[in-house]
């Protein structure tokens, strides 16, 4: 018999799959007693997961709650400054910290559920 205890051991659960629109985004508060909070994309079944701040000069990316992507849903937009990220590992492919990363979050799916390890965040 499998302890699902066990497999969620040290993770947070952010949400369901289903609450993340399928190829959208959608934003989370910050842990517990941290500050900066996280995004997460959702294209099919997987998840791309982010820590909420831009690596030009660590503002929250989104102008409005959930919109962190550009009008065709391709790239991660910084609305500060403009910095477009790639969703598949964050990279910044222009803008004002090109070559400079968004700070990933290993994102454990299970169940249906979407989880993150439980400090994720600051
Ligand atoms: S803070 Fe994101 S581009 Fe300047």
């Amino acid at each position: 018999m499998r302890d699902g205890g066990d497999l969620t051991r040290g993770l947070r659960l952010l949400c369901r799959l289903e609450e993340i629109p399928d190829g959208g985004a959608r934003g989370f508060p910050a842990p517990p007693g941290g500050f900066t909070g996280l995004f997460a994309i959702r294209r099919g079944g997987r998840v791309f997961a982010y820590v909420n701040s831009c690596p030009h000069i660590g503002l929250p990316l989104e102008p409005v709650p959930d919109r962190f992507l550009d009008r065709k849903r391709e790239m991660i937009v910084c609305s500060a400054h403009g910095a477009r990220f790639r969703v598949e590992d964050g990279e910044c492919v222009s803008g004002p910290c090109m070559g400079d990363a968004l700070e990933a979050v290993p994102v454990t799916l299970l169940e249906g559920a979407v989880y993150v390890p439980e400090d994720a965040g600051r």
